[in-house]
């Protein structure tokens, strides 16, 4: 069985290293909130809501060791990590309305419990609603992981293929390595050959070549941060999938809980895009496979104009184009 991404146990929160992953099965134990905020920031814990519920568990241990009075000092660590997936925001959030109300850290650990299981339920949700969209006999290519460890339950875009396939559907996956972290060759393959789904890894650069062959049938990906126009930040290297699969008239799939859309933002020019440690890009597991001294971008995301995406796969509901005004509407506001 997957080991889960988060599990709270025994009053702390263990986070399995997905550092280390395919090669190693470990968690990491986090006893304080810097801890967690040290898990994030290096990426053992990643993938928008997996990012979110982690966070919620470590306002849990803040306010656990500390008190209720330092959790404005909490939650501004926990949300120096990572800029870009808005989930992180959106619990912390959470947690700070839920900490108004509450006098022990045992209120807040029910509010970072019911995080964790209406993701869980999100993700099914997703999964049913975007299954829909699947044929019979498909192939689809996905990028990144946003699978069971990136989420509390069995994944956003990885969600809809597994409903698929437990409907009955012949899917076969295509994984994209994603460089420069390899969230692709070192995740989404091995959650999906874990539950003995058909997948194959390719490298970033070989998708358009499969498109053009008549290899691909759709795309799923998934999100980071959703625009209120529709315009989404995912995983570098999303974007030019999502210009492929227009050019060869493939639909383009994104599948996000509703704490992915940010109507803050108004476009995606507006959301930040995280700028990495440039050695990533150097080096593949330590080995350096570039010029000491070599000038690096390292950008982890990059947006997707909102005419390239074909729908939004949510817990709520399938949105379809013009986002702008179908994303208020399915959000209730
Ligand atoms: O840098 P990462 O690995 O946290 O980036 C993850 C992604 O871009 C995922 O596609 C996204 O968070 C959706 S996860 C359900």
């Amino acid at each position: 069985m997957l080991p889960p991404a988060l599990r709270w146990e025994d009053d702390m929160l263990q986070i399995l290293d997905q550092r280390r992953l395919p090669w190693e099965v470990k968690y990491v134990l986090c006893r304080d909130h810097e801890e967690v905020a040290f898990a994030i920031k290096n990426m053992v814990v990643r993938g928008a809501p997996a990012i979110g519920i982690a966070a919620a568990y470590g306002v849990v241990l803040g306010v656990k060791n500390l008190s209720l009075s330092k959790l404005d000092e909490i939650i501004e660590t926990l949300s120096r990590t990572r800029p870009t997936a808005v989930n992180l925001f959106w619990a912390l959030e959470r947690m700070k309305r839920r900490a108004r109300l509450s006098s022990s850290w045992r209120e807040l650990l029910e509010e970072a419990r019911a995080i964790h299981d209406e993701d869980i339920k999100a993700n099914e949700a997703m999964g049913l609603y975007g299954a829909e969209l699947v044929p019979e006999k498909a192939s689809v290519l996905t990028h990144c992981n946003a699978g069971a460890l990136a989420t509390g339950g069995f994944g956003t875009a990885l969600g809809v293929i597994r409903m698929a396939i437990r409907q009955g559907k012949s899917v076969k996956v295509f994984a994209d390595e994603t460089r420069p972290v390899l969230q692709g060759a070192r995740l989404t393959t091995w959650e999906l050959m874990m539950d003995g789904i058909d997948v194959t890894l390719i490298t970033d650069n070989m998708a358009g070549y499969l498109m053009s062959k008549g290899e691909i049938d759709l795309v799923i990906v998934g999100a980071d941060r959703i625009a209120a126009n529709g315009d989404v930040a995912n995983k570098i290297g999303t974007y030019s999938i999502a210009v492929l699969a227009k050019y060869h008239n493939i639909p383009f799939y994104v599948a996000a809980p509703t704490s992915t859309i940010d109507l803050g933002v108004s476009s995606g020019k507006d959301i930040p895009i995280e700028e990495r440690n440039p050695e990533e890009v150097k080096e593949i597991n330590g080995v350096k496979i570039a010029p000491d001294g070599v000038k690096v971008r390292n950008p982890a995301f990059d947006v997707t104009p909102n005419q390239l995406v074909s729908a939004i796969i949510t817990e709520k509901g399938v949105i379809r184009p013009p986002f702008e005004k179908e994303i208020p509407k399915i959000l209730g506001r």
